[in-house]
């Protein structure tokens, strides 16, 4: 088979569970050499130990700038490259009513899905630009399209993760670097297991528990849904979308299942235009 990412370097940060590893898994199954970023070690080890030589896994804090500073030098010196940055970590982080979030938290919070994503951003551009080569990506979420998605400093980061993309995408656009941001609507994870059950092993469960309240009856969001998106903006079928970012959420944000009866019966209204000025028949 020929691998859509043929070639290419990739590093994932938060690369050992969920939408990471799913992604991880799909680009190597593509041909991709894939560096599993994440602080998560047993993990991620064991991940890196599955994909076989097409992955190392490198313990990383992507708070931390040295640490995803290492983790972009680590792509490099071993596999000679970095064709793709998929800055995918996060953390729900706070929860709560606004007048009671603690100010430590939100810095905890955004210091994982904000600043963890602009270093990652940052160390990437470092090696791509003498390139003149690159994709880079990251995970947002619905909770930055709509009110009420998640809790109030997610939300915030994953907001200004799209305007971060945006941006970002407008400089390095000449320099032949693509920046996207992927979306997702509830996806069956890890994540969402721990927030859901307190549990993070329940995803199977979980999974069950979401398929009955998807837009898309039965069929609840997976991890691989999200790699799929990804693994088009990383590839060359993705060549000239950048600062996108790709809603995938089975059209929850663009309001499916909420107006059902609009769309349940179709009742001819011609007769009415016609009223209104329009040719009869
Ligand atoms: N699951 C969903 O429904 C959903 C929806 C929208 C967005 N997202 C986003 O998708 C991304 C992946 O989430 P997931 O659902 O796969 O969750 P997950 O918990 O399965 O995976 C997140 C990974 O990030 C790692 N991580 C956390 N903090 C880190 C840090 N400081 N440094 C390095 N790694 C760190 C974790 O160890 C974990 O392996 C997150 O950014 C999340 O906000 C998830």
């Amino acid at each position: 088979m020929t691998g859509r990412l043929d070639g290419q370097v990739a590093l994932i940060s938060g690369g050992a569970s969920g939408i990471g590893e799913a992604t991880a898994r799909m680009f190597v199954d593509h041909g991709a050499r894939v560096v599993i970023a994440d602080l998560q070690g047993e993990r991620g080890r064991r991940l890196a130990d599955d994909l076989g030589e097409a992955s190392v896994f490198q313990h990383t804090d992507v708070t931390r700038e040295d640490s995803i500073a290492d983790a972009v030098d680590r792509a490099v010196a071993e596999f000679g490259q970095l064709d793709c940055l998929f800055a995918n970590a996060g953390i729900v982080g706070a929860v709560g009513p606004i007048d009671e979030i603690p100010a430590e938290e939100y810095d905890a919070t955004m210091a994982v899905n904000l600043r963890g994503v602009f270093l990652a951003m940052k160390h990437a551009a470092r090696v791509m630009k003498p390139r003149g080569a690159g994709t880079i990506l990251c995970t947002a979420s619905i909770a930055a399209l709509q009110g009420g998605l998640g809790p109030h400093v997610y939300a915030a980061a994953k907001s200004a993760l799209i305007g971060l993309t945006r941006n970002v995408a407008a400089e390095l656009a000449s320099q032949g670097i693509r920046v996207n941001c992927i979306a997702p609507g509830n996806m069956a994870t890890e994540m969402i297991a721990g927030l859901v059950t307190g549990d993070p092993d329940r995803v199977a469960e979980v999974a069950q528990g979401m398929a009955g309240t998807s837009p898309m009856p039965g069929r609840p969001g997976l991890p691989s849904d999200v790699a799929h998106a990804a693994l088009y903006l990383a590839s060359d079928a993705g060549a000239f979308v950048s600062g996108h970012t790709l809603v995938v959420d089975a059209g929850l944000t663009s309001g499916s299942g909420q107006s059902m009866p609009l769309f349940a019966n179709h009742a001819p209204m011609i007769r009415e235009a016609g009223r209104r000025g329009l040719p009869d028949e």
